[in-house]
């Protein structure tokens, strides 16, 4: 019988699949990390050869714990957005290094581009702003630089992950997804549309090396990588997934994600909202040719400056260690982190901003650095929310998840700072069940993602219970550190 949903969450720091019952139970999952390559400053970079390997390996063991390909009912893929991959369509291999989402390499030549007024065109088509971060400048930059993709001719593949691992589980196939295909910067996302000839020849890409767009749900093609052949039916980035696995599937629901970095999605229906306030409008998903849109704040750095602390400089030894040591402190004693390690994202976008720790005194500890390492993520959201409201869309609840959330006092720190309900699964992987929910539909097991949404379980709620003015102080201290770090 094939009761399973394998789903393939392949994120920027590591690869992870997971076996799921229809009911929602994860039932198994292996991951494995990813390397990262920081060839120059402010260069990310993948080997998409590993990502390929990793993702076999990770898949081929939740297969074996399943019984057999044959027990398999769907796979169903969410991965890191953005990310771009070049491969020979001939040899299946890649042919240069992957450009992470995170890589600003790309940054002078989308300040020109705004300089010279590119900007309303991109976001009037694509919902994004002219940022690094999206793929399509990555892309020119790469077919610039890197003679032997010009070289490749017709056989060059350009896709970004999901479209990367389909092609090599299928043999072949190149699509992606709606959600992801919007993240490019290279897509004109109303309802109808596909790869814009303007925005390709803005960025210099050859639209003829991109995959198909398709839905996120539906039989993209089967893989016979594991033994008997199993349908892939599920395809989406992975913030749209958390966005669908926490049921935020009716205009106004917003989630929270704190992987690597922070993603807020609140959904706006078929319609998509223009933001007035750099925030990005952007493809939830596409099911049965049908789109539904969120508006997104995205925030580089979360989980990463967790990681920077413990391993860069060696402030903690364990990211757990980080509830007990904000706990320990009454407050940050007028410490601010602005975590700008790669630049700032929404709604700042300034890829040259560089991190800063200010307000240190000789009675600043650890326990105060940490306490507003975790304060910058309430701080950043309460920025978010603050825009979103602008633009419209305020928040009425908050659904968190992600690495970050299992730290309860991170998590009441969001609800004071927002002074919004915040609602935590108890059930933290909520982008491998946005997957598994569409690879349900694609199969056919469910008939819409409303059905698929009985999957989530149970969650907790953390209430704002902080004095307004001590809540006012933090967000103007806040706000002036910003100011420091953005010469706003
Ligand atoms: O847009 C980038 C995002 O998709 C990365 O997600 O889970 O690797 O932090 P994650």
């Amino acid at each position: 019988m094939r009761e399973y949903l394998l789903v393939l969450d392949e994120g920027t720091t590591s690869t992870r699949a997971m076996l799921f019952t229809a009911e929602g139970r994860c039932v198994a999952s292996e991951a494995s990390a990813l390397t990262q390559h920081y060839s120059r400053p402010g260069w990310v970079e993948h080997d998409a050869a590993e990502i390929w390997r990793r993702s076999l390996n990770v898949t081929a063991a939740m297969v074996a714990q399943a019984g057999g390909a044959d027990r398999i009912a769907a796979i169903g893929i969410a991965n890191q957005r953005e990310t771009v991959v070049f491969w020979d369509k001939a040899t299946g291999e890649p042919l240069a290094p992957a450009i992470v989402w995170q890589d600003r390499r790309t940054a002078a030549e989308c300040r020109q581009l705004r300089e010279h007024g590119h900007e309303p065109l991109v976001q009037a088509r694509s919902g994004l702003i002219l940022d690094p971060y999206f793929s399509a400048s990555k892309i020119g930059w790469a077919l610039r630089h890197w003679p032997q993709l010009a070289e490749a001719g017709n056989r060059l593949a350009i896709g970004t992950v999901e479209s990367w691992l389909v092609w090599k589980l299928t043999g072949g196939l190149h699509i992606t997804d709606a959600s992801n295909a919007s993240r490019t910067a290279l897509m004109n996302t109303a309802p109808g549309g596909g790869w814009d000839d303007d925005l390709a020849a803005l960025f210099d890409v050859p639209l003829s090396a991109l995959p198909e767009i398709t839905d996120c749900a539906g039989r993209f093609g089967t893989t016979s990588a594991f033994g008997g052949a199993i349908p892939i039916t599920g395809l989406a980035g992975d913030q749209q997934a958390a966005t669908i696995g926490q049921s935020c599937l009716k205009p106004g629901e917003t989630k929270a994600t704190f992987g690597t970095g922070a993603f807020i999605l609140s959904v706006t229906g078929t319609r998509a909202c223009t933001s007035g306030h750099r925030l990005l409008s952007t493809i939830a998903w596409q099911v049965g040719g049908m789109r539904t849109y969120a508006l997104e704040g995205s925030v580089f750095v979360a989980g990463s400056l967790i990681q920077w602390l413990r391993d860069s400089l060696s402030l903690i030894r364990d990211a757990a260690e980080t509830d007990a040591l904000a706990r320990s402190v009454p407050d940050s004693a007028g410490v601010y982190l602005v975590p700008a390690l790669s630049g700032l994202g929404a709604p700042w976008w300034e890829p040259d901003a560089r991190a800063a720790i200010s307000g240190l005194s000789f009675a600043s500890n650890k326990a105060h650095v940490v306490r507003a390492a975790l304060e910058a993520m309430a701080h950043q959201a309460h920025d978010l929310k603050t825009a979103f409201a602008a633009d419209g869309q305020d928040w009425r609840r908050l659904r968190i998840d992600g690495g970050m959330v299992a730290n309860d006092w991170m998590a009441q720190d969001l609800a004071d700072m927002l002074a919004l309900e915040v609602e935590r699964p108890h059930f933290a992987e909520t982008t491998a069940l946005g997957a598994a929910m569409l690879a349900g539909v694609g199969i056919g097991l469910f008939s819409s993602l409303e059905e698929a949404a009985a999957m989530r379980g149970a969650t907790t709620a953390f209430r704002p219970s902080l004095d307004a003015s001590t809540r006012a102080a933090r967000l103007s201290g806040w706000a002036d550190a910003v100011r420091r770090v953005t010469g706003a």
